[in-house]
């Protein structure tokens, strides 16, 4: 079953029809599919099955309970950036051991809190966190796993705001710098790993290639220095297609080109995919409030998926009920800001007040990016399972809001 088809000129998630969610549930309202989650992670591990990998899906794309939970349900371990998401994971009892924290600022409450509950991996990003994660782990008489996140200067075909490797990242640690890490004695720490992750939508497998070879020469060096690093982090970033037309190399293409190199490597493998197994499961309801001039208002915006005023991202925007004249539309948020666009340029029916629209591959970085700008309550959200449905996030209350504040 296809996770999102027309059915008689309407729109369904899997079996169950856009409309009546969005009259159940009001809009914005993000909606995500059950089986398109399970078939995408169930891809990517079949396309490395013969890497054997620990799976750490990335929690920043969508960090919903009930995600978290379908994913564990299905094998993956946990890639985490701060003490929210650690408590997220653990909150859904994911295997700590299978959890590896990366994040250039981790402070040392939160390096705290990973080595209590137990992570696999605390992936480092500087000399000064690897000095901090040493001086924790010897207060707390643990000996954590490490991994230096290594900056392997490589430019990631991708947009500038989501590359990641380049000489010029605040990601990472330069080769050198690395190696002059890896070669003092840190008494508390287990530095047996290295990490590469240099961007996200990556328009080609080239980048990631070259970032491992940059890990194996790392590790080549350490092992002739008598040190053994034996995990390798090769991180996420595997694309997908927002456009009709876009045809981005799949996950399938990714491996063929990366498995092969790491074929004869004796360690473990780990990798970290978020938005290749969240995107195109998700997408964003939307309610028509004003037709102005060839602009049409809905009560989506930049505070409900920001994609699009953040990167000029694409997503294709398609009516939930088919029919009536295509004519040139834009797609605008009700934020006060230029900026707030959803879409631009786009073929779209004639939408009259209350009419739904629904945003494409909005289930990465589009709840998760979400905020309370204009003071809007953040959307709720759905996940659809064959013919049945759940809430999975209440809509938030203005008196939720505000609740934290004096
Ligand atoms: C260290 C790390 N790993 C994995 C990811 C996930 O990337 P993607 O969602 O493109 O797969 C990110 C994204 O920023 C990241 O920073």
């Amino acid at each position: 079953m296809l996770p999102f088809q027309y059915i008689d000129d309407q729109l369904h998630c899997e079996a169950v029809p856009l409309a009546a969610l969005a009259a159940e549930f009001g809009t914005p309202l993000y909606v995500y599919s059950a089986n398109r989650l399970r078939e995408n992670y169930r891809r990517i591990a079949s396309a490395f099955a013969q890497l054997k990998p620990t799976i750490c899906y990335s929690v920043k794309a969508n960090g919903n309970l009930s995600i978290l939970r379908l994913l564990k349900d299905e094998g993956a371990g946990f890639d985490i950036v701060s003490g929210g998401e650690l408590f997220r994971v653990m909150t859904i009892g994911a295997e700590a051991g299978k959890v590896v924290f990366a994040g250039v600022g981790k402070t040392a409450a939160e390096i705290e809190a990973a080595l209590r509950a137990g992570v696999g991996w605390i992936n480092v990003e500087s000399e000064g966190e690897l000095r901090r994660v040493n001086e924790i782990a010897g207060r707390l008489g643990a000996k954590p796993n490490v991994a230096i996140r290594l900056r392997p200067d490589v430019e990631a075909d991708t947009h500038h705001h989501i590359s990641t490797g380049s000489a010029a990242s605040k990601f990472g640690v330069p080769m050198e710098a690395a190696w002059a890490m890896a070669r003092r004695h840190w008494p508390n720490v287990s530095l047996r790993g290295v990490h590469v992750h240099i961007g996200s939508q990556l328009g080609s497998p080239n980048g990631t290639l070259r970032a491992i070879e940059a890990a194996l020469e790392f590790a080549r060096r350490a092992s002739r220095a008598g040190a053994q690093i034996d995990s390798l982090d090769i991180g996420g970033g595997f694309p997908v297609a927002y456009r009709d037309d876009d045809a981005p190399p799949d996950v399938e293409a990714f491996a063929a080109i990366i498995a092969p190199r790491l074929d004869s490597w004796p360690g473990r493998i780990l990798i970290e995919p978020g938005r290749s197994v969240v995107a195109n499961s998700g997408l964003l309801l939307t309610s028509v409030q004003y037709n102005k001039e060839r602009i049409v208002i809905v009560d989506a915006g930049m505070h409900t998926l920001i994609r699009p005023a953040l990167y000029e991202a694409h997503h294709r925007v398609w009516p939930v009920e088919r029919g009536g004249e295509l004519r040139r539309a834009d797609v605008a948020g009700p934020i006060c800001e230029s900026a707030d666009f959803l879409a631009r340029d786009r073929m779209l029916p004639p939408m009259a007040e209350g009419d739904l629209l629904a945003v494409l591959d909005a289930g990465a970085y589009g709840l998760a990016m979400a905020s309370n700008y204009n003071s809007r309550p953040l959307p709720a959200e759905v996940m659809v399972d064959g013919e049945s449905y759940r809430l999975i996030r209440r809509r938030q209350t203005p008196g939720e809001m505000i609740a934290s504040e004096v």
